[in-house]
């Protein structure tokens, strides 16, 4: 194999971190480092084992000795962060886990990075990326104007927006303060393939498949910014490709939804390819359309009504621009979630479920309001 470039991900079995390892294997050595959590999928990478650029390694970025060791042995020329908690609804239930990773664990990798990237010889040290991934939602809430940019003050709602906050925070200073060459993302929200089914997108697929209620947060009225996870991804190989150190790059698709609107366009697509009456879940029911499943439930606490995204910057400095559409890409994840029951059932089965029917109390899907 022609010499490569290593890089380290770390949450690579999570759902923008595979879809991430998958595009940079074409091109990069890629070193996996994911400590396995629910949210993670081996299947999403099963495929890879055996790929003689690929090495995965279980275990977490809180782990000083393992990082450090890891770093030393793999010698990467960048760093990929994206290891986290990510669900707002369980940092609402318990924070412990995403101050633990993302803020502890953040900084324990960047004290590792930082050992390691001040040993690098002079022209690898300057070529050197520490990327770290992160949201939009540091940013807080916005009416119905307006958009994040790279200069919108940080202001996070949630628990998990404060401790990705944090860490953006840590990251910024070991550059300021050490030199470690970094560049910080806030991206929008993702949808596509390999996604946990606790978010919204793949919750209402699979919730309408199997004939479940569609649980829609308070009026439906929130807006949330979409963008298929392979123009993120891509994004994320121009920013540490190309991005200046120090720098912060906002990605968005200028792809705008209300909830209630989206949730009503997954049920048209499922009503085209598998419509109601076929589905031996949802037949003899007296649903027309899967959007009969629809509930209006309790809203979730501090709920953020709308993130957009200006992404300017990242067009103008990173030549970046997204290039899938949404009618086609909800298409294509609607299509991918019904053609991979065995990723299904292995992200739906067991803890997951336990999980979801002890800590949703607030949630309340049965009553509906
Ligand atoms: P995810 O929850 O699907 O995956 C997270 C991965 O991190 C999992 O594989 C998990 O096992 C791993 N992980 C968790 N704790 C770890 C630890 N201590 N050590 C090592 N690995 C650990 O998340 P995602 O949606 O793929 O998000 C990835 C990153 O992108 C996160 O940092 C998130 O904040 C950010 N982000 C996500 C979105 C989105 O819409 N999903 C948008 C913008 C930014
Ligand atoms: O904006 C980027 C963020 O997007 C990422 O940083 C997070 O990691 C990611 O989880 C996502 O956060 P959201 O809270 O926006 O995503 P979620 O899929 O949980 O919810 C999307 C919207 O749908 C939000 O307004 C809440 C609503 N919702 C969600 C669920 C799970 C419902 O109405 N019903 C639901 O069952």
């Amino acid at each position: 194999m022609p010499e490569r470039k290593t890089v380290l991900v770390t949450g690579g079995s999570g759902f923008i971190g595979a879809n991430l390892v998958r595009r940079l294997i074409q091109n990069y050595r890629v070193v996996n480092l994911d400590r396995l959590t629910y949210a993670a999928n081996p299947l999403s990478l099963a495929d890879l084992d055996t790929h003689p650029a690929y090495e995965f390694v279980h275990a977490s970025i809180a782990d000083r000795e393992r990082v450090s060791a890891l770093l030393t042995r793999t010698q990467p020329d960048a760093i990929l962060h994206l290891a986290a908690e990510s669900h707002v609804d369980r940092s609402i239930e318990d924070a412990e886990d995403f101050i633990q990773t993302n803020v502890v664990g953040t900084y324990v990798l960047l004290e590792a990075a930082r050992g390691y990237w001040n040993n690098l010889p002079q022209g690898r040290k300057a070529d050197f990326r520490f990327l770290h991934v992160s949201t939009d939602e540091v940013f807080g809430s916005l009416g119905a104007n307006g958009y994040f940019s790279e200069t919108t003050p940080y202001a996070p709602n949630s628990p998990y927006s404060a401790s990705k906050a944090s860490s953006d925070h840590f990251v910024r200073a070991y550059h300021h303060t050490h030199g470690l060459p970094t560049v910080i993302t806030n991206c929008s929200n993702n949808y596509g393939p390999y996604q946990f089914p606790e978010k919204m997108i793949p919750l209402m697929i699979l919730n309408a498949i199997s004939g479940k209620t569609l649980p829609v947060y308070g009026q439906g009225t929130n807006v949330r910014d979409w963008i298929y996870v392979e123009d993120h991804c891509r994004a994320l190989q121009l920013a540490f490709e190309k991005g200046i150190a120090g720098e912060t790059y906002v990605f968005g698709a200028d792809t705008e939804q209300v909830n209630l609107d989206l949730v009503h366009k997954i049920c048209a697509l499922l009503d085209e390819i598998a419509p109601v009456d076929e589905n031996p879940l949802t037949r003899g029911r007296g649903l027309n359309t899967y959007a009969g499943l629809i509930r209006f439930v309790t809203d979730r606490p501090g709920h953020d009504q709308r993130y957009a995204i200006d992404s300017a910057k990242a067009r103008r400095e990173l030549g970046w621009s997204p290039r899938e559409d949404f009618e086609s890409g909800l298409r294509k994840t609607v299509e991918w979630y019904l053609s991979n029951p065995k990723w299904v059932a292995q992200a739906s089965g067991g803890a997951y479920s336990e999980w979801m029917q002890k800590n949703y109390a607030w949630r309340a899907h049965k009553e509906a309001k």
